[in-house]
């Protein structure tokens, strides 16, 4: 009796796993493709009535990347540290429920548009769009429901010998947060033998709209969130940064960063000064850009854990967010408090509030045009 349950346990568990694999469209996967780069799919809950499933990217090292399609989220980043140790360098949790909880954006994918729009509102030509307003006055990371709340679906795995892919895709309709036009996205991490993550957005649009796609992924590279940040080191290639208001609008300067805080062209700590940074570091850098393809654009380590993360973007902006709202009601889940300083963003971007800013880098996508950018972080490690 008692093994004819466990047999009728093992197939039905075996059931719902092959359906969780059949919903996925697998695409071309190379015969040769080399045994250590290895992508793993379980089903992790429902959404919206929509099937959630979480992806784990694995690579030669055995570094892995955990990533879901509810908002495209990246739950976990484990990685070695000096003394062989592999912790997780990005804040996350290990169940849905987490993120039902709706954390301030962890590792989500951000959209219809990172950051700011002022007072919601923006024109194209001579048409006013109204967006939500929740942030304030102002609008935020795409709105109420952005695409981090979204169950993204469609997802393709493609293999490398040398990197994993996964592709999630999500049809954001015409007037969804306000926005105009269908807008057809496309985002695909991939995981390389090389520890780097790499994350490449497309979109199309079938009327004009504005996109600005990043991820929300929060670093603390000692892999432990009851560490502050604050003894990382940064460095950032960017001779200016965006002022903002109280309502941390650009004012639309773009400020010299000599002789200020925002200086990171050599690397400081980011404890180094940020006393003196009204509510901590929340500021878009300028990028200084010597070509137009990927380069590498920020670098930060940490000297306990031996880590190194660097940045490289096609993106014109860079915003440094130090996790100042982090307050310590958000607990991981084996129940420590997420507390101020916790843990750091480098959201790689165009402008806060370009739609509004003529003189900042155009957000505009048009029908027929194609949104495409790509941006990685590379993990290291030295002794
Ligand atoms: C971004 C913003 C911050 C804050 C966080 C999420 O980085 O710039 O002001 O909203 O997201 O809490």
């Amino acid at each position: 009796m008692k093994i004819l349950r466990q047999l009728l346990i093992v197939t039905s568990m075996a059931t719902i796993f092959t359906a969780a694999c059949n919903t996925a469209e697998e695409k071309t996967e190379p015969a040769n493709a080399a045994p250590e780069a290895q992508m793993k799919q379980e089903k992790w809950g429902t959404v919206d009535g929509k099937d959630v499933y979480l992806y784990t990217l694995t690579n030669k090292s055995g570094a892995t990347i955990k990533i879901t399609n509810y908002g495209g989220i990246v739950t976990s980043w484990v990685t070695p540290d000096k003394n062989g140790k592999s912790t997780s360098i990005v804040l996350g949790f290990d169940s849905l429920s987490g993120y039902l909880a709706k954390p301030p954006y962890f590792g989500a994918i951000i959209g219809r548009y990172g950051n700011r729009i002022a007072k919601g509102s923006f024109k194209i030509d001579t048409t006013t769009y109204t967006l939500a307003k929740n942030n304030g006055v102002n609008h935020l990371h795409g709105g109420d429901k952005g695409f981090d709340k979204v169950v993204w679906h469609g997802l393709t795995k493609k293999s490398s010998p040398s990197s994993t892919s996964i592709t999630l895709h999500y049809v954001s309709l015409d007037g969804e947060e306000g926005y105009p036009g269908n807008l057809k996205v496309d985002v695909t991490y991939t995981l390389t033998d090389e520890n780097e993550l790499s994350i490449e957005y497309s979109a199309e649009t079938d009327k004009p709209t504005v996109v600005n796609l990043t991820n929300h992924s929060y670093f603390n590279l000692t892999g432990d969130p009851s560490k502050t940040i604050l003894d990382h080191s940064l460095q950032v290639n960017a001779d200016k940064y965006t002022p903002v208001d109280k309502g941390l609008i650009p004012t639309g300067e773009l400020k010299e960063v000599k002789g200020t805080a925002f200086d990171f062209l050599q690397p400081h700590t980011i404890g180094e000064r940020i006393a003196s940074v009204e509510g901590g570091y929340d500021h878009n850098f300028v990028l200084t850009r010597k070509e137009k393809g990927l380069e590498l654009v920020a670098t930060l380590s940490d000297s306990i854990s031996g880590r190194k993360l660097e940045v490289f973007t096609e993106e014109p902006g860079l915003q440094f967010y130090s996790g100042n709202f982090l307050d310590g009601t958000i607990k991981t889940s084996n129940g420590t408090a997420i507390n101020k300083y916790a843990a750091l963003c480098l959201e790689t971007q165009h402008f806060p509030d370009a739609p509004n800013q003529p003189a900042f880098p155009s957000t505009l996508l048009k029908p027929g045009e194609k949104y495409h950018t790509i941006t990685k972080y590379k993990v290291s490690v030295s002794k």
